[in-house]
């Protein structure tokens, strides 16, 4: 598949999707800021996902939990001890790379030649590199005050397990969800919004009975693929990938990532990550805050430590694969320019509608605001009235809005408009008062 990164970039710059962080300065490193239309598609991600997750499920409930915790949190998960990548510098141009990923690195000095390859490369013994930033609660800097930014959301969900369970009398099986920003100091980040260091996850942890994890975990890789499938990502794009032994997290006793291909050199890549993580992170929360964390099973008169089945997605990652699936360019019959269509789901499109008053005259531009007003009840609305149609249509088939309502000269006269859909350019003709029950139809579907 073609490489779109670079013309995704421009446009989600150009279009007001995402722009590059304090990029006044020069820009941050790998971290991004949302624009007017990236803001509401990543909502629009993020709402679909609590929906399915939380509000469709009975057994599944919600959290947003702080993003600095006890920093015991992480010497118990294993992230102070195991959550670092294995790193070398070159002594000659100060360039860093992950030891483990220097056959995909390039020397920045000859880049057809591998690190170390050059003949003037030094590269330094390789040393760990702990990924989760560090910062300090309080006034005193020094080590006692050590906080961590949260590399991952699922730990405030471990540590409020009985919190959950006692305030809900939900019962095994059941599952905690939330979304929230995660930070990692990556070393190798890049490609636009996949690797950032700061991003967002959207993370559920479902707690079962050890013995039938395998069970869930099997439906939870099936359901998520499923999620993905309903968000219009194309089936072809997307694949399951087993960890092999060596890929398995610490914590992992079987892991699948699902996979989409982001076309060019990064083709096929994880988008999120469905783990069956036994119960060790509940084990090693009760050894270390030595505060029982078993579920009592008043019915069949037992307690256990529950196994965890996780669901771990990538809020910004998922939400640039939206756009990298969405990006057309294209002929349009009988006209000498193409077009660039963002093809969303028109549940996830940031705008849903733009309404357009054919001239500025002969009251299209009241009845197209009076119309526009109406629909902004229901969904976000652009209206514009300036330049040729032709213009206006193809500004908003850029911003991937579904449908253009034009009110033209027999408007007024019989109250009626024309529907424009953005994928297949054809029209309708409906009742003016009809518009909000057509379009609310599609976004359903
Ligand atoms: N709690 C398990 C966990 O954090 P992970 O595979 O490290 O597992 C899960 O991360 C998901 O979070 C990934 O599939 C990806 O979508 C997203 N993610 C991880 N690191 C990221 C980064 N540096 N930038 C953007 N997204 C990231």
């Amino acid at each position: 598949r073609p490489d779109v990164l670079e013309t995704l970039v421009s446009l989600a710059k150009r279009r007001g999707f995402i722009f590059q962080s304090s990029e006044i300065y020069g820009g941050t490193g790998s971290v991004w800021d949302y624009g007017p239309l990236g803001v509401e598609l990543k909502n629009n991600v993020k709402a679909r996902w609590w929906n399915a997750m939380v509000r469709e499920r009975d057994d599944v409930e919600g959290l947003d939990a702080a993003i600095l915790m006890h920093p015991k949190v992480w010497e118990a998960s294993g992230h102070v001890s195991g959550f670092s990548d294995p790193l070398v510098d070159c002594k000659a141009c100060k360039a860093r790379f992950r030891a483990d990923k220097l056959a995909d690195a390039q020397c920045p000095r000859k880049p057809s030649k591998k690190p170390g390859e050059h003949t003037d490369c030094q590269l330094t013994e390789p040393r760990q590199f702990n990924l989760m930033f560090k910062t300090f609660m309080g006034p005193v800097e020094d080590s006692a005050a050590v906080v961590y930014l949260r590399p991952e959301t699922a730990q405030g969900i471990f540590v409020n397990f009985l919190n959950v369970q006692q305030a809900t009398r939900q019962k095994v099986p059941f599952g905690i969800a939330q979304i929230g920003k995660a930070f990692r100091n990556e070393i190798t980040p890049g490609n636009f919004t996949f690797r950032t260091r700061e991003f967002e996850q959207m993370e559920m942890q479902f707690f079962v009975e050890p013995g039938t994890d395998m069970e869930h975990f099997e439906r939870w890789k099936q359901a998520r693929l499923d999620w993905h499938l309903a968000l219009g990502l194309d089936r072809d794009r997307l694949e399951f990938h087993q960890h092999g032994e060596k890929e398995l997290a610490h914590y992992a006793r079987a892991a699948f990532d699902i996979n989409f291909d982001f076309g060019g050199s990064l083709g096929f890549q994880e988008i999120e990550g469905v783990h069956n993580r036994s119960d060790f992170d509940l084990t090693q929360h009760q050894q270390f805050s030595t505060k029982k964390l078993e579920y009592v099973d008043q019915a069949a008169n037992k307690r256990y430590v529950p196994y965890v089945i996780e669901t771990s997605v990538g809020a910004d990652r998922v939400t640039l694969a939206i756009m990298v699936n969405a990006l057309r360019e294209e002929a349009v019959p009988g006209e000498q320019e193409g077009r660039t269509v963002m093809g969303f789901h028109p549940a996830l499109a940031p705008i849903k509608a733009g309404v357009f008053p054919l001239t500025k005259k002969d009251g299209q531009p009241e009845m197209a605001e009076r119309l526009a007003a109406a629909l902004r009840k229901k969904f976000n609305v652009f209206y514009d009235e300036a330049g040729a149609i032709g213009r206006r249509y193809r500004r908003q088939d850029e911003a991937g809005t579904p449908f253009g309502i034009t009110i033209d000269g027999d408007s007024t006269a019989n109250n009626d408009v024309t529907i424009r859909f953005r994928d297949n350019m054809g029209q309708i003709r409906v009742g003016a008062d009809k518009v909000v029950e057509v379009i609310a139809k599609y976004l359903e579907a």
